[in-house]
């Protein structure tokens, strides 16, 4: 595979690290394989007379669909359904929807073109008081505050079809001490109908085949002086157990100063959905290292679902479900930039399907590369040519003599 590479390569020093940055230099171009254009249409289904809306995307490629279905009727939800045919489309029973048992109220159909579906509910806004903790201790982000529900928040919708880009922000229907009087707690969807990378920080690769979530808390109050937020998260199980997270490590940051890893979840099936992220969150609108905040993410677990906010949109898609996988992310850490520099929090995530788009080294970090290894090489082959030209000429005037 990295044959082409052998005869610039050949009078490297045989270490390990060349060979390691040989492989990912090699990996780079095939990355970018099986990228797919989609044709991306974005509507907004509106349930008549009641407030509540449905935001669909529709992801059409030459021989497959991709649908997502996010909607906030219950806490903000998406069903994510992957069909091998162009022409599937989504059925929407509002009557059963919005009744108190929604099963069968969200279907695609044909049914039998459904290769891989499944959803993720974002069911409670947590807040930790991060002032106490000390090392090793067994809450790391601290002592739980009462959680928010996203069930009982209320979510005002906006999209731009043209971007395909649209936005819920929602605040507490209850909200008795103001915290949210000038706050919001906002998801932001984008789609994408071919690969590229957003200009904004940490500018996650993303294909077609994927969209893009911001979640963003600005201006609320905390409870605390030094307080933590996190995202609880419900999804669906493989049939046998819960998806895994798994770690992508990294040797460049060219795209998200100082982060090194790409945590992935995916759903172990084929073809499998995957949820990606950069373990980063922002505590400004300007981002960067100084507004860097570590983002943890907790094992899956299985949690009764009946413990959880119930989501009517994957109800209706997926039947009423006994357990559910829980696990939680958590946004900064007690010390350093957190929430309370400016009452500012985002992060960002793709959902997409298949095979999740993976960086390969940009560039800079190449040309970084290529130099640093390069230099000896360029001494040493400098160095041999030196001597052989200071050598002829002397070898010459000695021949005459
Ligand atoms: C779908 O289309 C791609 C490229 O056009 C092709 O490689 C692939 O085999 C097709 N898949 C099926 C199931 O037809
Ligand atoms: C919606 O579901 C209800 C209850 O199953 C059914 O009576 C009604 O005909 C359905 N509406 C449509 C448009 O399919
Ligand atoms: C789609 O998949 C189903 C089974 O999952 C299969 O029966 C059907 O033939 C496939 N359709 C196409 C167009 O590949
Ligand atoms: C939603 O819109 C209403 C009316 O435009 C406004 O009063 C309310 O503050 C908005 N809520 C949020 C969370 O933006
Ligand atoms: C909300 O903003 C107004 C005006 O800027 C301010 O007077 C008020 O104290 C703020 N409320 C909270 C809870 O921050
Ligand atoms: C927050 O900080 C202020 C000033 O530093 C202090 O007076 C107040 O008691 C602190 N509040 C809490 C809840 O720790
Ligand atoms: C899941 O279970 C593991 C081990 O039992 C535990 O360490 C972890 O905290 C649990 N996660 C959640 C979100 O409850």
């Amino acid at each position: 595979m990295c044959r082409c590479w052998e005869p610039y390569w050949g009078w490297v020093p045989c270490a390990p690290t060349p060979w390691l940055l040989l492989s990912l230099v090699c990996a780079a171009p095939f990355s970018l394989l099986g990228e797919e254009i989609r044709q991306v249409y974005m509507e907004v289904i509106s349930g008549g007379p009641n407030p509540q809306n449905l935001l669909h995307i529709r992801a059409v490629g030459t021989n497959s669909t991709l649908h997502y279905v996010w909607g906030t009727l219950g806490p903000p939800a998406v069903v994510l359904v992957a069909t091998n045919t162009t022409q599937s489309v989504l059925s929407v029973n509002w009557s059963l929807l919005l009744s108190p048992d929604p099963d069968g109220g969200l279907m695609v159909l044909p049914k039998d073109s459904i290769q891989f579906s499944s959803a993720l509910v974002f069911t409670r806004l947590l807040e930790f008081d991060s002032t106490k903790v000390s090392k090793g201790a067994a809450q790391p982000s601290g002592k739980p505050y009462p959680p928010y529900s996203l069930a009982e928040f209320s979510w005002n919708s906006s999209w731009d079809l043209t971007t395909l880009s649209s936005a819920f922000r929602g605040h507490p229907v209850d909200d008795p001490t103001g915290a949210f009087a000038n706050g919001s707690l906002a998801f932001k969807v984008q789609a994408f109908s071919g690969s590229g990378r957003p200009a904004q920080p940490p500018r996650l690769l993303h294909s077609a085949d994927a969209c893009q979530l911001e979640v963003a808390l600005v201006g609320a109050s905390p409870r605390g002086n030094h307080s933590l937020f996190g995202l609880e998260v419900a999804t669906l199980d493989t049939g046998l157990s819960c998806p895994s997270v798994k770690e992508l490590h990294f040797i460049d940051d060219e795209y998200a100063p100082a982060v090194f890893q790409l945590d992935q979840l995916l759903w172990d099936s084929s073809p499998s959905g995957f949820m990606q992220w950069r373990p980063v969150a922002f505590s400004q609108k300007q981002r960067g290292r100084e507004s860097a905040l570590p983002c943890q993410v907790s094992s899956l677990n299985y949690t009764l679902a009946h413990s959880l906010p119930r989501s009517p949109v994957v109800q209706a898609f997926f039947g009423s479900q006994k357990n559910l996988c829980a696990f939680t992310l958590t946004f900064g850490a007690p010390t350093g930039p957190g929430y309370w520099d400016e009452h500012y929090l985002s992060w960002s995530m793709l959902l997409g399907v298949g095979v999740p788009p993976v960086d390969s080294l940009s560039p800079l970090v190449l040309g970084i590369i290529a130099v640093a290894l390069g230099t000896p090489g360029l001494l040493l082959l400098g160095g041999g040519l030196f001597l052989l030209l200071r050598h002829k000429p002397y070898s010459e005037y000695q021949s005459i003599n």
